[in-house]
């Protein structure tokens, strides 16, 4: 496993992290395609993998990836892991967020959270004493670092503005082959300011897998849709791009890792992927592993193709 400072934090998070809105959500056929017992083996394989950095929400099956992550803190060393959560944006007023955390830490069953992410911007609530308060959890010890999550570049800075004795840690955003507009200005702009992206969906929700096709699309009528609306007419060349990269690498890659290495190819980008079985997990995090040379960026980018 590879690891880099998460911000200018000094805490040292892995390159391949793991994501946990797989557990608890019906989204991802919990319950059908897997269940606690999976997670909570998924969650300590990771940690023998050297994955140290495991992202969960309030939201994500209501406080039950929340909840599963603590059963399987209860045996792992607490100071080995970060765990990072989030705050839904309907709670982001300064008693609001102070009780969301709390309750975070009663289902994390521990007491302290590395990484506390506002989910997305507040369409509604100024951000403004939220983050204040934020940073007061941050002194008092019940949070080592701050973060947002889905901010524009705009939004991260109001957000950093408001911070008055330390800096943003992270913004997690989606970032992946199929979604590439960050690099534009948010992604050049973290890296110069030390502002850790945290790429989530890397393998745009398993499209970049190779195991999905036009005529092969992923179970659930919600998962359908919400690819439908993220992505829109999905680009199947880049599969195809990843196919032929997998096939001619030495060693022995998948699509997937490749698309993983792609994420993290540089120093400043993390990522998340989620995993439903010990397999794609294993598989994840050997990604890390992986080198891609010009050559094979500039393939796996369509560069130089018409
Ligand atoms: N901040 C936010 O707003 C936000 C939004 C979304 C996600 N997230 C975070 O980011 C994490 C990851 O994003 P994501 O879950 O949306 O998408 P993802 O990581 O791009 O895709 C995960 C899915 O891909 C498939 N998969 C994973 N590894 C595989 C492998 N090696 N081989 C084949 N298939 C594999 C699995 O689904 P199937 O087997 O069913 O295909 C898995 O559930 C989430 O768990 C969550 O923690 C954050």
């Amino acid at each position: 496993m590879r690891y880099e400072q998460l911000g200018r934090t000094g805490i040292r998070i892995s390159k391949i992290g793991l994501g946990t809105w797989q557990f608890g959500a019906s989204y991802w056929g919990w319950g059908r395609e897997l269940g606690e017992e999976d997670a909570i083996s998924i969650i300590r394989e990771a940690v023998d993998l050297g994955i140290n950095f495991i992202d969960t929400a309030e939201i994500y099956g209501w406080g039950r990836s929340e909840r599963i992550v603590g059963r399987a803190l209860q045996s792992i060393d607490r100071e080995e892991v970060v765990i990072a959560t989030k705050v839904f944006p309907y709670r982001v007023t300064v008693s609001g967020v102070l009780k969301a955390l709390r309750n975070s830490l009663r289902r994390l069953n521990t007491g302290y959270v590395d990484l506390y992410q506002i989910h997305w911007p507040s369409p509604i609530f100024p951000l403004k004493g939220a983050m204040r308060a934020l940073e007061r959890e941050l002194e008092e010890g019940r949070i080592r670092a701050i973060g947002v999550s889905n901010f524009s570049l705009k939004q991260m800075e109001e957000a950093r503005n408001y911070l008055q004795r330390h800096d943003l840690a992270s913004n997690q955003i989606e970032y992946n082959l199929l979604k590439r507009d960050p690099e534009r200005d948010l992604i050049p702009h973290c890296r110069r300011e030390g502002i850790t992206i945290i790429a989530y969906s890397p393998l745009a929700q398993g499209l970049l897998t190779g195991k999905y096709g036009p005529g092969r699309m992923p179970k659930g009528i919600q998962r359908r849709l919400n690819i439908w609306h993220l992505y829109g007419r999905i680009d199947w060349s880049v599969v195809e791009r990843l196919k032929e990269l997998a096939a001619r690498k030495r060693g022995g890659t998948s699509p997937a890792q490749l698309a993983l290495a792609w994420v993290i190819r540089e120093e400043g980008v993390v990522a998340i992927p989620g995993a439903k079985s010990l397999e794609q997990l294993r598989s994840n995090a050997k990604a890390a592993e992986i080198e891609l040379s010009e050559e094979e960026l500039s393939l796996l980018e369509g560069r130089g193709q018409g």
